[in-house]
C-alpha cells in the first residue's frame, strides 16, 4: 500500500471500508511501505512508521484518537519503532532500510569508531547507518558494489559522523590487515566491530561441491575470525579509554537462528552459523578480562537481498510466516537497533550472549498448536 493511499485510507477513518482496508493492511505482514508520493520526503521518512502503527491502533481503539485530526499521527512518533511492514508496495521496490532510522539527539557511540562488514547491503547497511545516526565514524566495508557503498557513506555524513567506504573481501587476511589500518590512520582507532559480511550457497548436501562448501566457511566464519582478529589486536593496543566508552571493545558478530536451527540443503551455511556461535563464545571468554565485549546477534527472517525468495511471492511468504510467531517478517532496521545496543555502554555487562532478533522463530511455533 502506497503511503498516499494509507493516507487516504486513514483520513476516512470514521468509514469502516477505510478502516478495514488499514487492519487488513497491518495484519498481512511483510511488503515494505512505499514512499514515493505523500508529504515531504524528511516528513515522509521519520513518520511513515509511526502513522502505519497508529492506523493499528486507530482501528483497535478509534475513539482513543479520532479527536485529534490535524496531523495526529505526527505528535506521537516516539511511540512507534520504526519496524512496521505494510503490504501493497510492491515486491520489487525495496524500502530503503535507511530512510526509517531517525534522527536523536540521543548519541550512546559518541566519539567511537566502527567498523561493519558488508555494510553497502541489507542488514549491514542498516547497521552502519544506525552506527552512524548514534554518533559513530564508520568504515563502510564492501566487496562489490561500490555506490551503494558510497551511498551509505552518504547517510552517515547527513549524520554528522565521518564514513568511509573501503573494500575488502573479509575472507583475505591481507586485504583485513589493510582495512583495519586505514581505519586506524583514517579515525585513530576502531571501538567497535560488527562482522557481518556473509552469504549463502544453497544446495543439497549430496550435491554440495567443496567450492560452495569453502567459500561459505571462509567468508562467514573465517571472515569473522580474521576481523574479531584484526579488531582485537587494536583493542588490546589501545585498552580502555573512559572517556569513550567502559570497554576496550566490543565485537558484534553477526550470527543467525540456524547457529540453533538446522536447515536441510543449507548445510555449509548452518555450519558456519554453528561455528561463530562458539567463536563468539571462546573469545568473549577469553577477551573479557581485558574488557572487551564480544556478543553475537541471531537475526531470524530479514527481509534483504539474501533471502529474497522466501519473501518476494505472495506464496512464499505465507509459508514463511508460519514460521515466525510475531507475524511479520524482521526488518534491517531491527537488527540494527540490537547492534547498537550492544555496541553501547548500554549493555556494558552484557558478555558473551547472542541476541535472537527472530520474531520468536527459535521459538518453536510447530509446537504452538500442541505439536
Ligand atoms: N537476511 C536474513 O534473513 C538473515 C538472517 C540471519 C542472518 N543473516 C546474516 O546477516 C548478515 C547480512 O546478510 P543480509 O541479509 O544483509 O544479506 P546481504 O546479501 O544483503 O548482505 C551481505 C553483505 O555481505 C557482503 N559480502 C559477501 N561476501 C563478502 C566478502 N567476501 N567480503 C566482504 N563482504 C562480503 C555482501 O556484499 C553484502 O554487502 C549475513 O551474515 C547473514 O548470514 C541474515
Amino acid at each position: 500500500m502506497k503511503f498516499n493511499t494509507l493516507s487516504s485510507a486513514l483520513k476516512g477513518k470514521n468509514n469502516p471500508t477505510s478502516k478495514q482496508r488499514v487492519a487488513n493492511a497491518i495484519r498481512t505482514a511483510g511488503i515494505a511501505i512505499s514512499f514515493d508520493t505523500g508529504s515531504a520526503p524528511a516528513d515522509r521518512a521519520r513518520y511513515s512508521p509511526t502513522l502505519i502503527r497508529w492506523s493499528a491502533n486507530l482501528v483497535r481503539e478509534p475513539r482513543s484518537h479520532s479527536r485529534s485530526r490535524t496531523a495526529w499521527w505526527r505528535k506521537k512518533p516516539e511511540l512507534l519503532p520504526l519496524n512496521s511492514v505494510v503490504p501493497g508496495a510492491g515486491f520489487g521496490r525495496q524500502t530503503r532500510c535507511s530512510s526509517e532510522l531517525p534522527m536523536s539527539d540521543h548519541k550512546p557511540l559518541a566519539r567511537q569508531k566502527a567498523i561493519v562488514t558488508g555494510a553497502n547491503s541489507g542488514i549491514g547497511e542498516s547497521v552502519a547507518i544506525a552506527l552512524g545516526l548514534a554518533g559513530a565514524d564508520v568504515v563502510v566495508n564492501y566487496v562489490e558494489n561500490e555506490d551503494a557503498a558510497n551511498g551509505v557513506v552518504d547517510r552517515i555524513h547527513q549524520a554528522g559522523c565521518k564514513a568511509v567506504a573501503h573494500r575488502a573481501d573479509v575472507s583475505a587476511q591481507d586485504q583485513v590487515e589493510d582495512m583495519f589500518e586505514r581505519a586506524v590512520r583514517e579515525f585513530g582507532t576502531i571501538d567497535i566491530l560488527v562482522a557481518n559480511a556473509g552469504l549463502q550457497r544453497d544446495c543439497a548436501f549430496a550435491e554440495m561441491s567443496l567450492e560452495k562448501w569453502n567459500k561459505v566457511l571462509e567468508v562467514n566464519l573465517t571472515g569473522q575470525f580474521l576481523c574479531a582478529q584484526a579488531a582485537t589486536r587494536e583493542f588490546l593496543r589501545r585498552g580502555v579509554v573512559p572517556s569513550v566508552s567502559c570497554a576496550a571493545g566490543k565485537i558484534i558478530c553477526m550470527s543467525s537462528v540456524h547457529q540453533e536451527i538446522p536447515w536441510a540443503g543449507h548445510a555449509n551455511y548452518a555450519t558456519s552459523k554453528g561455528g561463530i556461535k562458539l567463536l563468539m563464545e571462546s573469545i568473549a571468554q577469553e577477551l573479557a578480562p581485558k574488557r572487551i565485549r564480544v556478543n553475537g546477534i541471531a537475526p531470524g527472517a530479514i527481509r534483504t537481498p539474501i533471502n529474497t525468495a522466501a519473501w518476494n511471492t505472495p506464496e512464499a511468504l505465507k509459508n514463511l510466516l508460519t514460521l515466525i510467531p510475531y507475524g511479520r517478517i524482521g526488518l534491517p532496521e531491527d537488527v540494527a537497533r540490537a547492534a547498537v545496543w550492544l555496541a553501547s555502554d548500554e549493555s556494558d555487562y552484557v558478555v558473551g550472549t547472542t541476541l535472537f532478533v527472530d520474531g520468536g522463530m527459535t521459538l518453536f511455533p510447530g509446537f504452538a498448536t500442541n505439536g
